[in-house]
């Protein structure tokens, strides 16, 4: 065990000596994680700088910006950036700054348009931007002024079966290699199909420290029982202990998943099998065809999860994204997406958005049930005496069990999903990052 310390003040530490005491402290390896982790604001400092500046963080599904001219602004580690596809249909990221005095270049949040023109002194960029325009440029540049010097900033993206992520990184490890083994999973997600989000994303806030949503989302079913439990005795799933059948699973870079199954009944639209199987390996297809639920995270910040409801006596399906945003030590924005079947009915989706509506989305009865327990944590995480005293939190669940090695899929997989081994093997990599 850790001594206790008493003298502990993390705000008066240098980033080296927060980082030594983080190695110190966090002990994923034996369940220990420090609770000042959840409240401090130096922490958060130093996950911005090691974390959000550095990895692929997701900005967007390709099903927001289908057509030539259309464009989001985002927003990548704090800053603002425009995702742009240009009229040669290639998706493009810029830093959202005017390159002549650094007016913020566009401030609708969507829209379609070949150009954007600064509302300071009227310089115009193309959505692929290349600066095309400067009032008076002849006269008052006297002809000087090299146009092509002064592009919009271009923001380094990347794309997964139409998530869209950037990074601030120069030399960032290809997306691809980032998401490893997890692509197998993610495949069923968001690749099952061709799919496509509905509307645009909801936001909210919520007085939560942001890594709770994503260690919640890659290893609690725990939970569910209890604050969820509401749910069983409304009759929307067969009972409290429903989400402890599965597997857990966890591959490198701190992602991971739950696969609630078996599930009795195909909860997807039964016309796009076809699709399906095309889509997916044979393997993948018959995992997703058992799936209940699917709830993940894919590092740092960005959650996704099929489950599965009653709706008007039918088991449906509904599929959403959503991004723990990080905006102080203790708050976030959260970003949730409603993805859907491109290809299925219409009642099938009304019916899936309804399913979506009622569980999760900031009137879903998860949600709320959810972010109650995180601002709870983040109040008692926060303020020095959870550092000073030592308060850790046990991660110990599972330990004593081995992983199995007849899974259909890759990675590291436990045959339940009550185990904290995904959130384990989360903060292994997180201290591995804030510490390099
Ligand atoms: Fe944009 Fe001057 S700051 S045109
Ligand atoms: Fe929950």
């Amino acid at each position: 065990m850790i001594d206790t310390k008493t003298d502990v003040h993390l705000d008066e530490m240098s980033r080296t000596q927060l980082a030594d005491y983080l190695m110190e402290t966090v002990r994923p390896e034996e369940g220990i994680i420090p609770a000042f982790i959840m409240g401090d604001e130096n922490v958060n400092k130093l996950e911005h700088e090691k974390i959000f500046m550095k990895t692929w963080v997701f900005l967007a599904h390709e099903s927001e910006v289908p057509n030539k001219g259309d464009f989001i602004t985002r927003d990548l580690a704090g800053y603002s950036v425009i995702v742009s596809r240009g009229q040669d249909g290639v998706l493009r990221a810029f830093y959202n700054m005017c390159t002549h005095r650094g007016m913020k270049l566009c401030r609708a949040d969507k829209g379609n348009k070949g150009q954007f023109t600064c509302p300071y002194h009227g310089f115009t960029f193309k959505n692929n931007g290349d600066l095309i325009g400067v009032p008076l440029q002849k006269d008052i540049y006297g002809g000087q002024l090299d146009l092509d010097q002064m592009s919009l900033h271009g923001v380094t993206l990347a794309t997964y079966k139409g998530l869209i992520f950037g990074t601030w990184n120069e030399d960032p490890e290809p997306l691809s290699d980032f998401l490893g083994d997890f692509k197998w999973y993610l495949d069923i997600v968001v690749g099952r199909a061709e799919m496509e989000v509905v509307g645009p994303p909801q936001k909210f806030i919520v007085h939560s420290q942001w890594k709770i949503g994503s260690d919640n989302f890659v290893s609690d079913s725990y939970h569910t029982m209890v604050t969820h439990g509401s749910i069983a005795k409304l009759g929307m799933v067969p009972n409290a202990v429903y989400s402890k059948k599965g597997y857990q699973v966890h591959v490198e870079n701190g992602h991971g998943c739950n696969i609630g199954m078996p599930n009795p009944d195909f909860a997807f639209p039964e016309e796009l099998i076809p699709e399906y199987k095309e889509n997916l390996s044979a393997d993948q297809f018959e995992l997703m065809s058992k799936v209940k639920n699917m709830i993940g995270t894919v590092f740092p910040n960005l959650s996704f999860l099929i489950s599965h409801t009653k709706i008007k006596g039918k088991l449906i399906s509904n599929t959403t994204l959503r991004l723990w945003k990080p905006i102080a030590h203790d708050k976030m924005e959260v970003m949730t997406w409603f993805l859907v079947d491109k290809n299925a009915s219409e009642d099938w989706k009304n019916r899936s958005r309804e399913s979506y509506i009622l569980t999760f989305s900031p009137s879903g009865i998860f949600e709320q049930d959810d972010t109650e327990v995180f601002t709870d944590i983040t109040q008692a995480a926060s303020g020095t005496i959870p550092a000073a005293k030592n308060f850790n939190y046990n991660y110990t669940m599972g330990m004593h069990r081995e992983p199995v090695d007849d899974f259909i899929g890759p990675g590291i997989v436990y045959p339940d999903k009550f185990t904290e081994a995904g959130s384990r093997n989360y903060y292994s990599y997180w201290l591995d990052l804030m510490n390099a």
